[in-house]
C-alpha cells in the first residue's frame, strides 16, 4: 500500500503540477508491477498526509487515474489498482474476483435479504412459508385467462406481439379508468400508465420524485419493497407509526414541522402488513396536508379489493388527485406472474413517469395488456374477487385460530380487515434475527418486523402471511414457530446463566 509509494521526491517547484507528479508515480508503480492489480491504494486523506499535499490535489489525482483506466474508486470501499481485464495474459478465464473491483460497491440490505429469502423459501421443500406475500395458486383464474389468450391471438393476430406507447394499450387504460371512476383512483384513461406490477410502479414513482437527501415518509411497518425502492434513490426514509386507524397523522405533522418532506408513501386500505384501513378523518387530514404543504402522496392499493370486513371507502386519490399518485396491480387478485400493474397520476409528474417507464423497459408486454383488457371488461374479475374474498377470509380465520392455539397469551395481533397478512407482536421480546434463523431450523419462515420498519423496532414483531398455506399447513407452521420462539428463549436463558469470563 502506501509504503510502496515514495513521495519524498515530489517537487513543488517542478514544471509539472503536484497532481500530475502523483499520477505519474502511481502509473509507474502499476506499469512496473510494484502496485498489483486489485491492490488498495491509500485513502485520499492518507495520500494527502503522506505526500504533503492538500486533500483536493489527492482527490484530483485519483480522478485523473480513474479516467486513464488505472484505478477504480468505489464509495465506501476505497480506490483500487484496476484489475487486468479478464482473459489478459495468464488470467484464469474462470476467475470472477475481478468483478468485485469493477462493480460499484453495493451491500445487500436486511430488507432485500428478507425479500429474497421469502421468494426462495416459498417453494423450498420442508419449509412452511408464512413469509411469502404470494396469493394461493389455487385461486389463479387459469381457465378464464387461457380462453381469453386464445381469443386475443385469434382476433388481434400479430399486433399482440408489436410495440406500443409507454403509457400502455388504450383499451386497457380505459378499462382501468372505468374501475378508477368507481373506486376513486382515476378520472380518465389519460391518467393511467400501465406498468409491470405495483413494485415497478412504486419504483418509478420513487425515482421520479426523490433525489439523494430528500425526505420520504412511510408507514412503520410497511411493505419491504417500498423501503428498498425509496432507499435506492438516496432519500432519507422516515417511519411514522401505523395503527388501527392507519397512518398516525399527528406524528406525520411533527415530521413535517422538522423536515421538507417530498413524498409520503402509504396503503390506505387492507394494509400490508397489518390488514388495517386508514380512517376517513385521517385520510381527509392527510389530503389537506398534502395540498397545504405541497408534497406528493403515493397510495398503494394492491390489497384494497381483498376485504373481509369493514366497508370500502373511496381511494385517497379522489380527495387530492393532483397530489396523490395511485399504484395498483392484478398481482394479489389474479396472479403475480402476470406482471400487470398501473399508476394513476396527473400533471407534470405523469409525463415524467411515462418517460421513466419508456427509458426503463419501453412498455409492459402488449400480449399481457390485451389479455388483461378483455378480462377486466367482462365479469370474470368480479367473480374472481368474490371467490377470493371467501377463500382468504377462511385462511385469515384459520391463522388467527392457530395463533391462539399455539401462542396463547404470548402475542398481540391486529385483526386484519383485508389483505394477506397479519402483524403479530410478541409480549416478551426475543432477538429477532436469532428467531429468524431458529425458525428456518424448525422448518418455518416469517417476515421479521425489523425488515418492514425504517428504524430499528423496539418490539419483536413479525408479519405472518396466510394466503399461501392451507389451514392444516398453517396450523403446523404455527406449531413450528411456537417451538422456535421457545428455543430462542431457552438459548437466551442459558446465555444469561453463563459465567462472565
Ligand atoms: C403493499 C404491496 N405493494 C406492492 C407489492 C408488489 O406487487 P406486484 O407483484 O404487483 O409488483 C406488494 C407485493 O407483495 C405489496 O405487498
Amino acid at each position: 500500500m502506501s509504503y510502496k509509494l515514495d513521495w519524498t521526491t515530489l517537487r513543488r517547484d517542478a514544471p509539472t503540477s503536484l497532481t500530475q507528479q502523483i499520477v505519474d508515480r502511481i502509473v509507474t508503480g502499476v506499469d512496473d508491477g510494484s502496485l498489483e492489480p486489485g491492490e488498495k491504494l491509500p485513502t485520499t486523506r492518507e495520500l494527502a498526509e503522506s505526500a504533503g499535499v492538500n486533500h483536493l490535489t489527492a482527490a484530483r489525482a485519483y480522478r485523473r487515474l480513474a479516467e486513464m483506466g488505472y484505478v477504480t474508486a468505489t464509495v465506501g470501499r476505497g480506490t483500487f489498482v484496476r484489475a487486468h481485464p479478464p482473459g489478459a495474459a495468464g488470467d484464469d478465464p474462470d476467475a470472477d474476483e475481478w468483478q468485485e473491483v469493477v462493480l460499484p460497491a453495493r451491500q445487500v440490505s436486511y430488507a432485500e435479504q428478507v425479500l429474497e429469502d421469502s421468494i426462495r423459501l416459498a417453494t423450498e421443500p420442508g419449509v412452511l412459508s408464512l413469509a411469502a406475500g404470494f396469493p394461493s395458486p389455487a385461486r389463479y383464474p387459469v381457465g378464464d385467462l387461457a380462453r381469453i389468450a386464445q381469443e386475443v391471438f385469434e382476433t388481434e393476430g400479430n399486433t399482440a406481439l408489436g410495440y406500443i406507447p409507454a403509457e400502455g394499450l388504450p383499451e386497457l387504460r380505459e378499462a382501468l379508468a372505468s374501475r378508477g371512476r368507481r373506486a376513486g383512483f382515476a378520472d380518465s384513461a389519460d391518467e393511467i400508465i400501465v406498468v409491470s406490477g405495483a413494485r415497478p410502479g412504486i419504483d418509478l414513482v420513487a425515482r421520479a420524485i426523490l433525489e439523494p437527501g430528500d425526505v420520504c415518509v412511510v408507514e412503520a411497518p410497511t411493505f419491504v419493497g417500498l423501503l428498498t425502492s425509496a432507499r435506492a434513490t438516496g432519500a432519507q426514509v422516515i417511519g411514522v407509526p401505523y395503527g388501527e386507524d392507519g397512518l398516525d397523522v399527528d406524528a406525520l405533522e411533527r415530521v413535517l414541522a422538522r423536515h421538507e418532506v417530498k413524498l409520503v408513501a402509504l396503503q390506505t386500505s387492507c394494509q400490508n402488513p397489518t390488514g388495517q384501513d386508514m380512517s376517513p378523518q385521517r385520510r381527509k387530514r392527510l389530503a389537506q396536508l398534502a395540498v397545504e404543504r405541497g408534497f406528493f402522496v403515493l397510495e398503494d392499493g394492491v390489497y384494497s379489493n381483498l376485504r373481509y370486513e369493514g366497508s370500502e371507502q373511496p381511494r385517497l386519490r379522489s380527495l387530492a388527485p393532483n397530489h396523490v399518485i395511485y399504484v395498483d396491480s392484478l398481482s394479489k387478485t389474479v396472479g403475480g406472474g402476470l406482471r400487470l400493474g398501473w399508476i394513476a397520476a396527473r400533471g407534470p409528474v405523469r409525463r415524467r413517469l411515462a418517460m421513466l417507464k419508456m427509458d426503463s423497459d419501453i412498455h409492459t408486454s402488449t400480449l399481457v395488456q390485451m389479455i388483461a383488457a378483455r378480462y377486466l371488461r367482462g365479469d370474470a374479475h368480479e367473480r374472481q374477487l368474490a371467490g377470493s374474498i371467501e377463500f382468504y377470509r377462511e385462511r385469515r380465520d384459520a391463522l388467527l385460530t392457530s395463533l391462539e392455539r399455539h401462542l396463547e397469551g404470548e402475542y398481540r395481533v391486529l385483526r386484519p380487515r383485508g389483505g394477506h397478512h397479519t402483524w403479530v407482536t410478541l409480549r416478551r421480546p426475543v432477538d429477532e434475527r436469532a428467531l429468524y434463523a431458529q425458525a428456518f431450523r424448525h422448518g418455518v419462515s416469517f417476515t421479521p418486523g425489523g425488515a418492514m420498519t425504517p428504524e430499528r423496532p423496539s418490539q419483536t414483531a413479525m408479519r405472518l402471511s396466510f394466503a399461501l398455506l392451507d389451514p392444516d399447513e398453517m396450523d403446523e407452521a404455527l406449531r413450528r414457530l411456537a417451538r422456535a420462539i421457545r428455543a430462542v428463549r431457552r438459548e437466551d436463558r442459558s446465555a444469561a446463566a453463563l459465567p462472565i469470563s
